[in-house]
């Protein structure tokens, strides 16, 4: 059986009883899964289809942003509801290990993986794991900056330039981790004194705050907006689809994110969650992500990625702090920050 390593012992037994009888619809059929999702649902919808038809557990999931999923896992944390946190930014799935949200978990699929997304297990305990990776970058529409006579911007600095007055879009850092990473990563790059004055610059050239990270490239894509500030890879996902986006790797160094998957602690569904844990960290599995127009970089180290996924080792990337930046200390000073001195900025 290809998928052997995902199935429990108990659902194996299951299956076997199940084959035996010829029935496939009795494939653990008592068994759930209840899945928060943070990446683009198309994937989330793939994922949950594919794991339905290896394993007959039934899915429930939702899909929402990587900083809402945290704040509605914190606030189950009494009574909880999901299982598996699968994907959305690895920043909030640290803070959700260092408050002991997630349960620690180690795959045996694990030694399949690169060093990139067992280094993020190892900053969060064991409670979080790689899947994922992908660069931020400044997108922008070629048509529209053209009929404006505006040049693209190079630079994260450039974005505060007067002429790009209510041309820009960006999500909101509290709900969105696309947001948050490059809250963090202006604050590496320039230090923090400079990095708020860079956000409070650009806010005026900023025309919306969205909810989801993706929101502000799809935007532009429909010409709703000529600048957006996303992961290249949902970039990407619009050039492919035939939109006028080109891509702009900022000048001074980028940050990035490694996606991320944890295990909700005393969720419904235990059994279940460490089965699509396992199956979500093989290298067939990941490799199904550009079907649902999902160019990240894989984590297992078996699955190539997509043609069409943005080469990291050629984009200048910063050392991201993920222990630091995935603190809960710093990540809620920075969100407060963000709120006090941005966010509360007339427009
Ligand atoms: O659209 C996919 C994606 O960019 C993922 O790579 C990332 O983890 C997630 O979305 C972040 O979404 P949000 O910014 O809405 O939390």
């Amino acid at each position: 059986m290809r998928r052997r390593g995902f199935l429990t012992l108990a659902s194996a037994t299951a299956a076997a009883a199940a084959l035996t009888s010829g029935s496939h619809s009795a494939l653990a059929a008592d068994e759930e899964l209840v899945l928060y999702c943070s990446p683009q649902i198309e994937w989330c919808q793939l994922m949950v289809e594919e794991f339905e038809k290896a394993t007959g557990i039934k899915v429930a999931m939702t899909r929402k942003s990587s900083g809402e999923t945290f704040a509605q896992i914190k606030a189950e944390e009494r009574n909880p509801k999901g299982d598996v946190w699968w994907g959305g930014t690895g920043d909030p799935h640290l803070q959700a290990a260092e408050e002991g949200l997630t349960e620690e978990y180690v795959s045996p699929n694990a030694d399949q993986l690169h060093d990139w997304a067992i280094n993020q297990a190892a900053a969060g305990s064991n409670r979080t794991v790689g899947i994922y990776a992908g660069a931020l970058g400044i997108g922008y529409n070629s048509e529209l900056l053209e009929q404006a006579g505006l040049e693209p911007p190079q630079c994260w600095a450039d974005l505060t330039k007067p002429e790009y007055a209510g041309e820009i879009q960006i999500a909101n850092p509290n709900s969105s981790g696309t947001s948050y990473t490059t809250l963090a990563t202006l604050v590496q790059v320039f230090g923090e004194e400079d990095a708020f004055d860079l956000m409070k610059a650009m806010h005026v050239n900023v025309n919306q705050y969205t909810k989801s990270g993706s929101a502000p490239i799809k935007n532009a894509a429909r010409g709703e907006t000529a600048i957006a500030i996303t992961f290249q890879h949902d970039m990407v996902t619009q050039k492919v689809a035939g939109f006028p986006i080109e891509i702009v790797s900022p000048c001074e160094g980028t940050g990035f994110e490694i996606g991320s998957m944890s295990i909700i602690k005393d969720g419904p569904n235990p059994e279940s969650a460490r089965a699509f844990y396992d199956f979500a960290l093989e290298a067939d599995i990941q490799a199904l992500a550009a079907n649902a127009a999902a160019y990240q970089v894989p984590s297992n180290a078996g699955a190539a990625p997509p043609p069409q996924a943005p080469k990291l080792e050629e984009i200048k990337l910063i050392e991201y702090d993920f222990k630091e930046y995935g603190s809960s200390a710093t990540r809620q000073r920075l969100l407060k920050r963000w709120d006090d001195e941005v966010g509360a900025l007339p427009r």
